[in-house]
């Protein structure tokens, strides 16, 4: 049998990642999955019961007690709750902070790359994060690490609220961006560094499209696809 086929795409937040993923999983017909979206669960979970995401023993607990599911059909996917469909409530701005604070507990992690691992199946996946290349898989014959500048991820974030219907302004943007970057470098544990043999690519002034495509011949001149 031929093994899954595993693409990384690591990077900060803002740089590009689900974009590109999810039309890199798109062309190779590989499943998409974004692992953030696995945090993000975690944390609304944490809201929702009234704690602090800063209560470290408390939110163990509540963590303890979720039931986190993930969904992948191609290039799109869902999260679950406790049964219940939470990809869109996952969104805010509240759930984004708590994000950051819960995935610096060893006890969240260890539970979500649990599942982020059960998540490879059929013919492979496109995973996109912040440890996949590094923690997640670091077997995966392909890593990419993406980043871009700041204010250009800012801009990038801005214009995805205002489709997506959200009120946001590009200092706050820019600065939240800033505070997230901070949070997921210092980690303890699985800080947002890129893995020794991720490829690097800059994407300040690429469009996703040229990005999938330094993605796509990486992959066959490693003749992975
Ligand atoms: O990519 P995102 O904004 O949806 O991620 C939400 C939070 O989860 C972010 O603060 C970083 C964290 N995260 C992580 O620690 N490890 C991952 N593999 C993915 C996300």
């Amino acid at each position: 049998m031929i093994e899954p086929l595993v693409i990384a795409i690591d990077g900060p937040a803002g740089a590009g990642k689900s974009t590109v993923a999810q039309k890199l999983a798109a062309r190779l017909g590989l499943n998409y999955v974004d692992s953030g979206a696995t945090y993000r669960a975690a944390a609304l979970k944490v809201l929702e019961a009234g704690v602090s995401p800063e209560d470290e023993s408390a939110v163990v607990e509540v963590i303890a007690g979720a039931e986190i599911r993930f969904t992948t059909d191609g290039d799109r996917c869902a999260v679950w709750l406790d049964g219940r469909d939470v990809t869109q409530d996952i969104r805010t701005p509240e759930v984004t902070l708590a994000a950051a604070q819960v995935s610096r507990l060893p006890a969240v992690r260890k539970k979500l790359i649990a599942l982020q691992r059960s998540l490879v199946q059929g013919r492979g996946v496109v995973m996109e994060g912040r440890d996949i290349g590094s923690v997640v898989f670091p077997e995966a014959p392909l890593k990419i690490f993406l980043k871009a500048e700041v204010q250009e991820r800012a801009h990038r974030r801005r214009k995805q609220d205002q489709e997506e219907g959200r009120a946001s302004t590009l200092e706050q943007t820019a600065y939240d961006i800033g505070r997230r970057d901070q949070l997921d470098a210092e980690r303890k544990i699985s800080p947002l560094i890129p893995a020794p043999d991720a490829v690097e690519i800059d994407s300040t002034r690429l469009t996703a499209d040229q990005v999938v495509e330094q993605i796509l011949k990486l992959a066959q001149e490693r003749r992975l696809v």
